[in-house]
């Protein structure tokens, strides 16, 4: 198979890129590298079936000559973490409305089988859990940034699902849950490889808000083979299918565990969003995924637990 994958040099985008080369595909990665880094793919280079395009995906004609040779798309390429949303969102809204615009439209051109990686921000302020691809969407107002991720990723799903309807392109919408590991930074906002490297530093491990609402993690690889089994599931096509864990976890319950295993000495410190974040920033108590789908289709169940994915985000940041 030969794959194109933007983002491919991010975090998600350089595991699905390891398991594509290790079972002998072709990789073509298309990243600016904004979020994404070298040494995620730098192993690979050596690889004649690797090749590192460092570029945007707006660059319309450099996607239009890749697409061209390669059978399945894999679009990661995104504005992604709180952090960043929150401070580029005219950035985030430019990467994620256009940059999708013009890879959909060369897939269309191309009739290539694609998967779109979309998110569980889509769900919003959605109480009812698990949350189902279902589920009605509940979203707060407009001057709120933190929600202009949603928006933009939900009109990236309508988009996708908008050429399934009118010629049948092989599209998979993908939301991914909270999915973590090794290679992922917390400069952007993610929880996990923070706590980590604050557990690891002996210093204090911030958790924001109250530390009650619950998330549940999903090992990266876990999440890479689901989009890879996806994109070779002709059930799947035109669907949009949750993929995470489901065992939950408080923010608190993350950060004590980690300390633990860590054998750390680091206390837990409570920021308010207000600090942490922006004035009247919202976040979601719960965020559970239904499965049920992913199971039917791919035989979805995640592989790794909680610990084992502390572990292995710990062994890569102590190498590091
Ligand atoms: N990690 C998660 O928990 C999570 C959860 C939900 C959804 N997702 C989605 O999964 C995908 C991958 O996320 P990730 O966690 O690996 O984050 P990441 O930041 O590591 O990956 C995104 C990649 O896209 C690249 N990129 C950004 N703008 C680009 C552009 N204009 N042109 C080309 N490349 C560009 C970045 O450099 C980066 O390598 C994203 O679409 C994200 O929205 C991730």
């Amino acid at each position: 198979m030969r794959a194109l994958i933007t983002g491919g040099a991010g975090f998600i985008g350089s595991h699905l890129t390891q398991l594509l080369l290790d079972r002998g595909d072709h990789v073509v990665v298309i990243d600016d590298l904004s979020t994404g880094r070298h040494d995620n793919v730098a192993a690979f280079e050596g690889n004649p079936r690797f090749r590192l395009l460092v570029d945007t995906v707006l660059n319309q004609d450099l996607v239009d000559q890749t697409m061209r040779d390669v059978d399945v798309v894999f679009h990661l390429a995104s504005a992604v973490g709180v952090r960043l949303i929150i401070d580029q969102p005219v950035t985030t809204i430019r990467t994620i409305v256009e940059g999708t615009r013009v890879v959909f439209d060369l897939a269309r051109r191309y009739r290539k089988r694609i998967v779109l990686t979309s998110s569980s921000e889509v769900y919003g302020k959605g109480s009812k859990v698990p949350f189902s691809d279902q589920d009605d969407i509940v979203l707060g107002p407009t001057c709120t940034r933190r929600w202009l991720y949603a928006s933009a990723k939900m009109l990236d799903e309508f988009l996708a699902l908008a050429h399934w309807h009118e010629t049948r392109l092989p599209v998979v919408v993908v939301r991914l849950f909270n999915t973590v590991g090794p290679r992922q930074t917390g400069q952007y906002g993610m929880v996990l490889p923070r706590f980590v490297q604050q557990a690891l530093a002996g210093e204090p491990l911030s958790v924001y808000g109250d530390g009650e609402q619950t998330r549940c993690f999903c090992h990266v690889r876990d999440a890479a083979e689901a989009l890879d089994k996806l994109v070779q599931t002709p059930e799947a096509q035109g669907k949009v299918v949750n993929i995470g864990s489901s065992q939950e976890v408080s923010i608190c319950g993350l950060a004590q565990r980690v300390i633990e295993l860590a054998q750390s000495s680091s206390v837990i410190e409570r920021i308010p969003y207000d600090k942490a974040y922006v004035e009247g920033f919202e976040d979601m108590r719960r965020r559970v995924p239904d499965l049920s789908l992913a199971h039917r289709l791919i035989g979805y169940a995640p592989t790794r637990d909680l610990d084992q994915i502390i572990h292995s985000t710990l062994d890569y940041w102590r190498k590091r």
